[in-house]
């Protein structure tokens, strides 16, 4: 059996690679763990598949820890979702992927990235900004919430070139 994605393995080496369709049922896994609205591995298998999506993940121990899943359209790309497993967060893990990955784009000639985020999530508010990417839009009570009102959504962009 598979080790689960929360354990802290702080002090264990980290190795960044491309995410390939095998990947879906562990994308999906490590997805559930962090989102209201998981994705399905059918959905995540499509994404892989898909020759505009650009994947890349992080392993510890030969286990997904993190991934991050862009779609390319001409020189743009947009971030569909990152997600870093909760007992391996604040750990730099994020931080190797997002480097690794505007790597990557930047050199299919990718030359803006952008991304949604809900402004309560300070984490990704943090790492977002840490790379560079500066607020280029809001989008009004987007994020529908359980309690509460719906949270806005910010609109991030960077330019790779
Ligand atoms: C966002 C996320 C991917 C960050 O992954 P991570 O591996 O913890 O990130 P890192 O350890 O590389 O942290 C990078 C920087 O981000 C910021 N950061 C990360 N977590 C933070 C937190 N909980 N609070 C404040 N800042 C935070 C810090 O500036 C941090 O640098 P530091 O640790 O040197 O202070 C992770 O929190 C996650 O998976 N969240 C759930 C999924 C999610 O919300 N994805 C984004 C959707 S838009």
């Amino acid at each position: 059996m598979k080790a689960p994605f929360f354990f802290g393995w702080r002090d264990a080496p980290a190795t960044s690679r491309r995410l390939r369709v095998a990947d879906a049922a562990s994308c999906a896994r490590l997805h559930r763990t962090s989102f209201a609205h998981p994705w399905s591995v059918p959905e995540f298998e499509a994404l892989l598949n898909d020759p505009a999506c650009v994947a890349d993940g992080i392993e510890i121990k030969s286990s997904l820890a993190g991934f991050i899943l862009s779609r390319r359209a001409a020189d743009e790309a947009e971030v569909l979702t990152i997600v870093v497993a909760p007992g391996s967060r604040r750990n730099g893990h994020g931080q190797r992927l997002l480097a690794a990955h505007l790597a990557r784009l930047a050199a299919l000639r990718v030359r803006n990235l952008f991304l949604e985020v809900d402004e309560a999530n300070a984490a990704a508010l943090a790492l977002y900004r840490r790379f560079g990417f500066t607020v280029e839009g809001r989008r009004k009570s987007y994020y529908a919430k359980a309690e509460g009102k719906a949270g806005d959504a910010l609109i991030m962009r960077r330019a790779l070139s």
